[in-house]
C-alpha cells in the first residue's frame, strides 16, 4: 500500500457501513479520502473520527449527475485529482418487480447501483488521463450480482443492477486497454454483511447469531486489491462468511419469508 500514501480516493456511500469502514482503512494507509453521501451529518461524524486532513465530506446524491461532476471538480481543484475510486453507494429494496407501483422505483435502484458508478468512472478516468496517473476502480458488488439463482428472496431490481455493475467493470476494462490508460478494476462481491442495508431489508433483530460478514471484512478486501504490485490486477473477489454456502443463510431466509408472508397476508 506504500505507493498510495498521500494519494486521493473518492468513496461513494461513505456515511455508513462498508463505505465508512473502507474510508477508515484507506486513511490508515495514508490515503486522503473524499467521502460522498447524502447525509452530511453522518459524513461529518466520519471526519471527526478519521481526522480533518484525512477525510473530506461532500454532500452528494449519486443519482444526480451534476452532484457527482461537482464533487470531482472540487477534488481536482483542492486536492489535485483522484487516484482511487470506490463505487460503494448502493440501494437495496425488497419489493418484487411485479408488485412495484411505478417504474420510478426501478430507476432509483438502477440509477444508484449502476448509472452512478458509470458516471463516477467516467469522471475518474478523465482525471487519471489528464495527469497520466495510475488509478484503481473498486466496484462494491454483491453475490446478488453473481449468483442470483441462489437468492430465493425478492430483491426487485437489485440483482439486475448488480449484474449490470459487473458487466460495467468488464466494459470499462476493454475501454481502458484500448485507450492505454493505467487503471485497474476490481469487482468485489460480498455475501451478507451486517450493515443498515441488511437491517433495512431484513428484521432489526438479525444480528450476531447469523454467519455474517462485518463491514471491515470488505474493507480488508479493498486494501488487498489495492495493495497488489502495479503489474498485478485482481478482477474479481468474492467474500463469504466461513462455513456458508453461496446464498442466503437459512435463518435469514426464514426471517425474510416471515416478513414477506405478513406483508401479503
Ligand atoms: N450489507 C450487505 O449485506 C451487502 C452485501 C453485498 C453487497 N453490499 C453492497 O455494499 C454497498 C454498501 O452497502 P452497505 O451494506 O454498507 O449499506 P449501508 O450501510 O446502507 O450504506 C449504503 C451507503 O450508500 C449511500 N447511498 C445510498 N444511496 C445514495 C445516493 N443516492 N447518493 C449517495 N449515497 C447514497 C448511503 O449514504 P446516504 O444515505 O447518506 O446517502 C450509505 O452511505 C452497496 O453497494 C451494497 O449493495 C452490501
Amino acid at each position: 500500500m506504500d505507493r498510495w500514501n498521500g494519494k486521493v480516493a473518492i468513496v461513494t456511500g461513505a456515511s455508513g457501513g462498508i463505505g465508512a469502514a473502507t474510508s477508515k482503512a484507506l486513511a490508515r494507509h495514508g490515503v486522503k479520502v473524499v467521502g460522498l453521501a447524502r447525509r452530511l451529518d453522518k459524513l461529518k461524524e466520519q471526519q471527526a473520527e478519521i481526522g480533518k486532513n484525512k477525510f473530506y465530506p461532500i454532500e452528494c446524491d449519486v443519482t444526480k449527475e451534476q452532484d457527482i461532476v461537482k464533487a470531482f471538480k472540487w477534488v481536482e481543484k483542492e486536492l489535485g485529482g483522484v487516484d482511487i475510486l470506490v463505487n460503494n453507494a448502493g440501494l437495496a429494496i425488497d419489493t418484487p418487480i411485479i408488485e412495484t407501483e411505478s417504474a420510478e422505483e426501478y430507476h432509483k435502484v438502477v440509477d444508484t447501483n449502476l448509472i452512478a458508478p458509470a458516471i463516477c468512472s467516467r469522471e475518474f478516468s478523465r482525471s487519471i488521463k489528464k495527469r497520466n496517473a495510475f488509478g484503481h476502480i473498486i466496484n462494491i458488488n454483491s453475490i446478488a450480482g453473481l449468483y442470483a439463482e441462489s437468492l430465493h428472496i425478492p430483491l426487485g431490481m437489485y440483482c439486475p443492477s448488480k449484474y449490470g455493475l459487473r458487466a460495467l467493470g468488464t466494459e470499462l476494462r476493454h475501454e481502458i486497454i484500448l485507450l492505454k490508460l493505467k487503471i485497474k478494476i476490481t469487482n468485489i462481491s460480498p455475501g451478507a454483511v451486517l450493515t443498515d442495508m441488511l437491517k433495512g431489508i431484513a428484521h432489526k433483530e438479525i444480528a450476531t447469531d447469523l454467519p455474517i460478514l462485518k463491514d471491515h471484512d470488505i474493507a480488508d478486501a479493498v486494501i488487498y486489491a489495492l495493495g497488489t504490485p502495479s503489474t498485478v490486477e485482481i478482477p474479481e473477489i468474492t467474500v463469504m462468511p466461513q462455513n456458508e454456502i453461496i446464498g442466503v443463510p437459512q435463518n435469514l431466509k426464514d426471517l425474510l419469508d416471515k416478513k414477506f408472508e405478513s406483508k401479503h397476508a
